[in-house]
């Protein structure tokens, strides 16, 4: 597919609802008594892979789309499915339902695309087996045997959401309580969706303690936008010329909004408006301006708060002056695709100076970049952040395969051209 180019953006915007949120409430309404409105719901492709595998175990899910209804049965309604549960692409509806389905009193058997089958398992089956959980193997596909379990204490090698709310949700089914203790702080939407259903949650700093509760009760859930999309039009907006963006609504959960503080450093003209706080997640209105950037080191406890959003910050990088280091981010190597080796290697093709280290990479912007035909491996976030960056890149340049934006974020090109 060619990438149109516009000349500068301008202009208001909402991006799409948020994956991790919208899969959440989901999941937690499937086992809480009542119904779960959901208002804001990502009908992205991960997140329609959520609603199959619960309609599959008897759950009542009407969905229009950001409009979802979810017919709650209770922590011990979901009935034993037919057939193997697809999960697609995506990466959290397999490990959420890794830690759910272990203490069920059915088995199962869980598979995804060839992505998915790539990506690493351990890190859920791993502790999970230590909370009593019968999983067999460390890629998909995965066989559950309904087991019963017990809470366990669990250091957490890895800063990651979808192993902290996998041991969560499994936790929900445990005898006694389960603690779990971060490196790092991940993303706690789960946290904040149990504590409003009613669960018996504790967070104290890095730590998140969880007992067993008789029965979640259903909440309204309303889902900001997806920074992790937003994030596109915040870089866009900060490196074109003549450019001003506002993108409404915009979830801006502390856990998340390493992007935006990454991007101030950088100079970038960023304004937050209208806050406002539902369920414990709050959301804004940014707007981001043509801004002079220069380049910055990005690190450590940040790490966590910016994770999927590396690609498009690269891209940020090639048009600051100086240079841009990202280092602790090992963690991209095992996302949709290494997305290490992905942006190096495609971001090289448009003479970027960027090189590749063991757990990030170095980016030496200001090179003058001209267009050429890019790969996506299939990712999403990949995809996107390749549009971005040829909107600043002199000559054409083109897509293999565009369509995987379906995964978090379908109208991403009728939005970006809707924007020139
Ligand atoms: C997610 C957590 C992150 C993130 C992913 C969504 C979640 O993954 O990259 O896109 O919803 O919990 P890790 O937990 O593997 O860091």
């Amino acid at each position: 597919m060619e990438i149109k180019k516009i000349k500068n953006a301008r202009g208001e915007m909402t991006v799409p609802g948020d994956k991790s949120i919208s899969h959440r409430a989901v999941m937690l309404g499937a086992i809480a008594r009542g119904e779960t409105r959901i208002s804001g719901f990502l009908p992205g492709a991960d997140c329609l892979s959520t609603i199959d595998c619960f309609r599959q175990m008897g759950i009542d899910i009407e969905a229009d789309g950001e409009n979802v209804t979810v017919k709650g049965r209770g922590l011990h309604g979901l009935s034993a499915p037919r057939k193997t549960l697809y999960t697609g692409n995506s990466g959290t509806t397999t490990r959420l339902l890794c830690g759910l389905l272990s203490g069920q009193s059915f088995n199962s058997e869980i598979t995804g695309d060839a992505s998915i089958c790539r990506r690493p398992m351990r890190r859920v089956t791993e502790p999970l087996s230590q909370m009593g959980a019968k999983i067999s193997g460390e890629y998909c596909p995965l066989k559950i045997t309904g087991s019963r379990l017990h809470g366990i204490e669990y250091d957490m090698p890895v800063a990651s959401a979808q192993v902290k709310t996998s041991l969560l949700l499994a936790g929900l089914y445990a005898e006694g309580g389960t603690i779990i203790r971060e490196k790092e702080k991940s993303r706690d939407h789960t946290e904040l969706m149990l504590k409003a259903m009613g669960a018996d949650i504790d967070v104290s700093g890095l730590d998140v303690c969880l007992k067993p509760v008789p029965a979640l009760t259903a909440q309204e859930v309303i889902v900001p936008g997806d920074i992790s999309s937003a994030a596109f039009f915040m870089v866009l907006g900060a490196i074109m010329p003549d450019s001003c963006i506002t993108i409404r609504n915009v979830g801006i959960n502390e856990t998340r909004t390493g992007i935006i503080d990454v991007l101030k450093s950088m100079g970038a003209k960023i304004k937050l408006e209208n806050v406002r706080v539902s369920a414990g997640e709050s959301a804004a209105d940014i707007t981001v301006s043509s801004s002079h950037l220069t380049g910055t080191q990005i690190c450590g406890a940040l790490i966590p708060r910016l994770i999927d959003e590396l690609p498009v910050i690269a891209a940020a990088a090639l048009f600051a002056g100086g240079e841009t280091v990202i280092k602790d981010a090992q963690e991209l190597k095992v996302k949709e695709t290494d997305r290490i080796h992905a942006v190096v290697t495609e971001f090289k093709k448009c003479g970027a100076d960027i090189s590749e280290t063991d757990d990030g990479m170095i980016i030496r912007g200001g090179r003058t970049l001209h267009g050429a035909d890019f790969k996506t491996y299939g990712d999403h976030r990949m995809a996107m952040s390749l549009a971005v960056l040829a909107q600043l890149a002199g000559g054409a340049s083109s897509l293999d395969d565009a369509r995987c934006v379906e995964i978090s974020y379908p109208d991403f090109f009728d939005d970006l051209y809707r924007l020139g």
